[in-house]
């Protein structure tokens, strides 16, 4: 070319010519590395939560991939753990705002090959990012688990209930219309049923919900039925009674946030008494037309509970919808498990009795038939005490929930 054999002729020019190989060589250098970033952003974004694996973006073959939203909470990450066991895919989707990273991790060190858990950390209120992991993720399956659970604070705080409840569902089920993912396995309770007059409750039972929790959680559900009925989905809704217990095998348990004390379930308030963070149980009312005058509850066990789930997605089909009531089918009275709760602990646990707290009903059990006819599942861990024994190991092991593994 003229421009260079002339420079080659004139040592100025060569210089010139020198200087503009360099600059040429810089802006390659520039681009270079402009056109890296962009290939990494590219394969950053299309990989998975950014895991670095792209096997969940794909269905294969005798492998089901299960969406289990809230899969950092109690009963969420005891039902990944059983996913996974029985060999399903599983990609977690959880903001952490009430569960626990430390259940996550016990999980990835439990299944750390290629393939089988994902942890996506994502807001459910944020329809775009939702659109997003659908798109990125080819899931088989939703279990959706992810809420907030509290009568108490529904009451005190109902839009936080209509929103992480009704509205995130929501939010799912446009997601599984737009990206095609047919099976829905619903979190529902037997708070959607009020204060029925007739027990037990049957899944013919009218549902009158009396605070925002069971509202919130009613109305979550006739979004889905009503979704369901025009869209070829297989759903399964599945409405739990108290659920207690954790993994029999002391790796998981449950932990929630502190500041959800007062809120808290009656297990919880039984280790808090039983460990002396607490003086003792206060027991709100002991003068209900029940047995021994308090009141009477079904308490589930979350093993029996998971597999239930895993029952239920079994036998999801297209274009059927089942609802299942899923509890012992026996109701036990609060003064029966703070005695079972004193034997499983050891502790002498102190024991107030209170008025009433205005909201409760007296008697609330369930009737398991269906459940039983239809998918073959009835509940073995029946043993009050034994649920607890189990529950209370990993308590009083895990002081600090998943902050600290000693005692
Ligand atoms: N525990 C019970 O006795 C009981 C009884 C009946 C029904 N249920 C239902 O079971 C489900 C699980 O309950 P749990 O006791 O395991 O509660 P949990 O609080 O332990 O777990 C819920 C999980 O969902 C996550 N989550 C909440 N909002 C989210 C959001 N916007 N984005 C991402 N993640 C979010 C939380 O971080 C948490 O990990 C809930 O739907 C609850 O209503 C529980
Ligand atoms: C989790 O999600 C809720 C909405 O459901 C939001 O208010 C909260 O800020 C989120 N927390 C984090 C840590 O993303
Ligand atoms: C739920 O929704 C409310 C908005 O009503 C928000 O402030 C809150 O942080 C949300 N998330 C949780 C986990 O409560
Ligand atoms: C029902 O479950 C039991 C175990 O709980 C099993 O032994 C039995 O074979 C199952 N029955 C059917 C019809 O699948």
């Amino acid at each position: 070319m003229l421009p260079s054999s002339r420079s080659r002729s004139q040592p100025r020019a060569g210089m010139d010519y020198l200087d503009t190989r360099r600059k040429r060589h810089f802006a390659g250098k520039i681009f270079t590395a402009a056109f890296l970033t962009v290939v990494c952003i590219f394969i950053l974004k299309h990989s998975p939560g950014f895991s670095g694996t792209s096997v969940f973006s794909h269905h294969e073959q005798g492998v089901t991939h299960v969406l289990v939203t809230g899969g950092a909470g109690y009963i969420g990450s005891h039902a990944s753990l059983r996913l996974l066991k029985d060999s399903y895919r599983v990609t977690i989707v959880d903001n952490l705002s009430r569960g626990n990273i430390g259940a996550i991790k016990i999980l990835q060190e439990l299944f750390p090959e290629p393939g089988r858990l994902q942890f996506i950390f994502a807001d459910l209120g944020d329809a775009k990012v939702v659109d997003q992991i659908f798109a990125q993720n080819a899931f088989d399956a939703v279990m959706h688990f992810a809420a907030v659970a509290y009568v108490g604070e529904s009451t005190l705080e109902p839009l936080r209930y209509y929103h992480n409840i009704t509205a995130n569902t929501l939010i799912i089920l446009e997601a599984m219309a737009k990206h095609r993912v047919k099976t829905l396995i619903y979190s529902s309770t037997c708070a959607t049923y009020g204060e029925p007059e007739k027990m037990p409750i049957t899944e013919k039972t009218p549902q009158n919900p009396i605070n925002p929790y069971g509202k919130a959680k009613k109305m979550a559900e006739d979004m889905i039925l009503d979704f369901s009925k025009n869209a070829n989905m297989a759903v399964m809704i599945l409405r739990y009674f108290n659920v207690i217990g954790s993994d029999p095998e002391g790796r998981l348990g449950e932990a929630p946030r502190p500041e959800l004390r007062e809120h808290g379930r009656i297990s919880g308030a039984c280790f808090d008494a039983a460990r002396g963070i607490i003086s003792g149980l206060k027991v709100k009312g002991a003068d209900y037309p029940t047995q021994d005058g308090t009141c009477v509850r079904d308490y589930i066990d979350v093993t029996d509970l998971v597999d239930a789930h895993v029952k239920a997605l079994d036998n999801a089909r297209p274009e059927n919808v089942g609802i299942y009531n899923v509890g012992t089918g026996k109701g036990r009275s609060v003064k029966e498990f703070v005695e079972a709760c004193k034997k499983a602990t050891g502790v002498d646990i102190k024991v107030d009795y209170l008025e009433r707290r205005p909201g409760d009903y007296a008697e609330v059990y369930s009737d398991p038939s269906k459940i039983y006819q239809e998918l073959n599942w009835t509940a073995k861990y029946t043993n009050l005490e034994e649920s607890l024994k189990v529950a209370w190991k990993w308590q009083k092991s895990h002081r600090n929930g998943y902050g600290t593994s000693s005692s």
